[in-house]
Parts: structure tokens; sequence; C-alpha cells
């Protein structure tokens, strides 16, 4: 009736490329490193939906090496993922997902995110939980290098 899946996922941050979460573009002096827009919190929630239905993981489906995913709006992937979830016959419950960031301050666009997500699942507000942590300034996070999610998702059998 229901499954539990986990996500994580971790870019690092460098400078000339935009800082994207949650498929909303943040402004700051550097943005995530990847093949696709490196949208690292849709990548977590991504694996978290696999992971509850033991589909694998997001490098499986969408492979790094392949041109066509160069550059890709993670949020595309996101829904063809959703899409699978349905097509095994499960809703989502709720997403609860922590951004390890030192930079920059993300309470200000914590509520856009959630918006912006819930929107394009089809989930309400409260069924989406984003929530910001520091490093504490350790590490390569907490020295501004890299960000890092994790995600819990839980799903549900659709009633039929
Ligand atoms: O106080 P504690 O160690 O639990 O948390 P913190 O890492 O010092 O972060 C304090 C608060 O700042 C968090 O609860 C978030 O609301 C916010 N925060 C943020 O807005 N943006 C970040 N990149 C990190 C944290
Ligand atoms: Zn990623």
């Amino acid at each position: 009736m229901y499954r539990i899946g986990q996500g994580f996922d971790l870019h690092r941050l460098v400078e000339g490329r935009a800082l994207i979460l949650g498929g909303i573009k943040i402004s700051h002096s550097k943005g995530l490193l990847g093949h696709s827009d490196a949208d690292v919190l849709i990548h977590a929630i991504i694996d978290s939906f696999l992971g509850a239905l033991c589909l694998g993981d997001i490098g499986q489906l969408f492979p790094d090496t392949d041109e066509k995913y160069k550059d890709a709006d993670s949020m595309n992937l996101l829904r063809i993922v959703l899409s699978k979830v349905k097509e095994e016959g499960y809703e989502i419950v709720n997403i609860d997902s922590t951004i390890q960031a030192q930079e920059p301050k993300l309470m200000p666009h914590i509520i856009s995110i959630r918006q912006n997500l819930a929107k394009n699942m089809y989930i309400d507000l409260n069924q989406i939980s984003v929530k910001a942590k520091t490093y504490e300034k350790q590490d390569s996070i907490g020295h501004g290098e890299a960000i890092a999610v994790y995600c819990n998702t839980l799903l549900k059998k659709s009633s039929v």
C-alpha cells in the first residue's frame, strides 16, 4: 500500500553557472555544475521516487553521457519520472527535503520553490516540504563549494 523512498544528490558550486533549485532561478555569484541544469533538489526528489518503487536511479534513466540530456531542464525529467510513478499505480503522500547550502540564504526563496514544485507535480503545498541548512562552514558544502540535498518521499497505491 505504502512505499517510502530516499534520494540524495550533490553538485559543485562554480562561477559562470546559474543556480536553479526546484526549477527556480536564484540570484547568486555561483551556480551548480552539471551535465543538465544541475537542479540538485529535483535530482534528489527524482531519486526518492525511483527508490520508493525500486526503479533504479536518475543516472540509469537519464545517463549524463547522453547528449540528449545536456543542459536538460530537470523539471522535464521530474515529469517523466512522475508519469512512471502514476503508471505503477502510485501517488504522492508527501515529500520532505533538506538543502545543505552555506550560501546563498534560501529562506526567502523556499515558498516559491515549494509552489513551483507543487504546481508541476499536481500536489498541494502541504505535500512538499523544503528546508535549508548551512554546513556550519565545515567541509566542501560549508566552504561554499557544493550544495547537497536529502529527500524522503512517501507514496501510496492509488485507489481504483
Ligand atoms: O541553527 P541550525 O544549525 O539548526 O541551522 P543553520 O544551518 O545555522 O541554519 C539556520 C537557518 O537558516 C535554517 O533553519 C534556515 O531557515 C536558514 N537557511 C537559509 O535560509 N539558507 C541556507 N542556505 C541555510 C540555512
Ligand atoms: Zn544531480
